[in-house]
């Protein structure tokens, strides 16, 4: 699948296995996710449009490449899509931040929207979708049909930890979306977590539960 890219760098991987740790907190996770949001991100954009712009330097003037056009949109899916913002942010502190407010019923694993305030126009941006857990892909694919008909056309996602039927579901439904992961673990449980995972991205990057 071409449009897959997963992320095997050793400080990416140390550091998913330190977010893996049970016993890892809410303040060294948070800052964990963000790192990891970083490295991945660099990967991500490696393909932004630049264009040769002139600078003058100390000792002469020069052309040089700097990003070009509109720019990139961050979107990242309430909640656990915000611990992955300022990694992003850290890279291109002038991209545009819309947001998507998803969460997964508990019984049905549906995902249902309540929040969606994207950057307009965003047809021209490249558009990085964050989450950090694609686990059925209900939530992820969701999020970019929304994007979609919000008029998004080049857009990216972005995970940490990846379900092979997330994976599966995402790519069948959006073809055209390259998705960098992290991690691609072993398999969903019955309650659609990812195994072996990390458990509740949200509730370990906010404190909660
Ligand atoms: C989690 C996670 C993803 C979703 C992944 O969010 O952050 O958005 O589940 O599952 P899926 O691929 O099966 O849709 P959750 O709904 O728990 O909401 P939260 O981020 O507010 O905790
Ligand atoms: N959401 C999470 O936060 N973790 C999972 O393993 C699956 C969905």
């Amino acid at each position: 699948m071409s449009n897959i890219m997963t992320i095997d760098h050793p400080l990416l991987q140390h550091k998913i296995s330190m977010l893996r740790n049970k016993d890892t907190g809410t303040n060294e996770f948070r800052m964990l996710v963000q790192e990891i949001a970083l490295l991945e991100g660099y990967e991500a954009l490696r393909d932004l449009p630049t264009e040769e712009v002139e600078v003058e330097t100390p000792l002469m003037k020069c052309r040089t490449p700097m990003i070009s056009g509109k720019k990139l949109a961050i979107v990242p899916i309430l909640r656990a899509g915000l611990g992955m913002t300022e990694g992003i942010l850290a890279l291109v502190p002038t991209a545009k931040v819309g947001h998507i407010g998803l969460y997964r019923d508990p019984e049905t694993h549906l995902p249902h929207e309540y929040y969606c305030k994207l950057p307009s126009p965003i047809e021209d941006r490249t558009i990085l979708v964050l989450d950090p857990m694609l686990a059925t892909g209900g939530s992820a694919s969701e999020a970019i049909g929304f994007i979609k008909e919000h008029g998004g056309v080049r857009i990216k996602f972005m995970c940490v930890i990846a379900a092979p039927e997330g994976v599966e579901k995402l790519s069948k439904d959006h073809p055209d979306v390259q998705i960098y992961i992290g991690h691609i673990d072993e398999r969903l449980n019955e309650n659609a977590y990812i195994l072996p995972g990390l458990g509740d991205a949200g509730d370990r990057i906010f404190g909660t539960k």
